[in-house]
């Protein structure tokens, strides 16, 4: 059996997906003007966000991140639970999604509901994915790393599909007031200012106190203490953590002890082609 399913061009794990789920994201999921979307490419930060978001929305109150597991406080949009778990929640809702911008709820592109998209150097995403795709029986085995890093500059047989496409397909509405475009690597270097400019754009008065406690819950290490954010419940033949950990390593430049020289100048390569033109400004070398 495959571990795939594929929906309108894009592939999902078929043990947290189904066609049902992903057709209820997209043709009936009513989404309100007061919703927040996580928006991600895989491995970019999502769970981190979902840690940061809750807490901003409690002002610092710990309830949320220690009472409900990650999926639970942020669900899924598109997989299995997520109908359950968002349809009936009373506002305001704290939605995860990694689907590009054409394939959101058809309701989302009238409403006012704000995004939060989290980007991240691509070869870390690399990176930690070859990981993942180690670790995880639902999702294709990586093979070595020179041939991952083939898979992911092609967007094939990895989850979701192309970065280059994910990115491309939400950079384009970057000028929307509610879109909000943070990278990883800014939430290592200054996760107070990344508080601050996640309270304005979602509206939030945070307390110096709430910008302190927030910072310090969400650093990788407490999190990785937290049963609620680590996936440690997940079970070892779905997820086997010692193999590799969710929460694996939590920097930026990673991909330094990963790339060689040969595959940093062909990655760069395919990098420049593939985003000519697009004005994006990071992660040029
Ligand atoms: P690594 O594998 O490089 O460690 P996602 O949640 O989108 O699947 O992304 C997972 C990546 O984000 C993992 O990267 C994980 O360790 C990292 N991450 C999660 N929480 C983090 C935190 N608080 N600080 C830094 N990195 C974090």
């Amino acid at each position: 059996m495959s571990l795939n399913i594929e929906y309108e061009g894009s592939l999902y794990p078929s043990l947290i997906h189904s066609e049902e789920s992903l057709r209820f994201a997209r043709e009936e999921f009513q989404v309100r003007d007061d919703d927040t979307f996580i928006v991600t490419y895989p491995k970019s930060g999502t769970t981190w966000m979902q840690e940061i978001l809750p807490l901003i929305f409690s002002e610092g109150d710990l309830t949320p991140i220690h009472t409900m597991q990650n999926w639970q406080r942020v669900p899924w949009l598109e997989q299995k639970s997520g109908k359950a778990l968002l349809e009936n929640r009373p506002s305001p809702r704290l939605i995860t999604t990694h689907l590009f911008y054409h394939l959101m709820p058809k309701s989302f592109y009238t409403s006012k509901a704000k995004v939060v998209y989290v980007i991240r150097n691509p070869k870390d995403a690399l990176v930690s994915s070859f990981h993942y795709h180690k670790m995880a029986s639902f999702l294709e085995n990586p093979g070595t790393f020179d041939e991952f890093i083939h898979k992911f500059l092609e967007g094939k047989a990895v989850m979701f599909g192309s970065w280059f496409d994910h990115i491309k397909s939400w950079w384009a509405v970057k000028g929307q007031d509610n879109i909000l475009f943070l990278t990883y690597e800014e939430m290592l270097q200054d996760m107070r200012g990344v508080l601050v400019k996640l309270g304005e754009f979602l509206g939030k008065q945070l307390s110096g106190d709430a910008i302190e406690t927030i910072a310090k819950q969400s650093k990788f290490d407490n999190m990785k203490q937290n049963n609620m954010s680590n996936y440690s419940f997940v079970p070892e033949d779905v997820m086997n953590q010692k193999e590799s950990n969710f929460l694996r390593k939590g920097i930026a430049g990673d991909w330094k002890y990963h790339f060689t020289a040969a595959q940093t100048e062909y990655f760069n390569s395919v990098y420049a082609e593939k985003m000519k033109g697009l004005n994006f400004p990071f992660y040029e070398d």
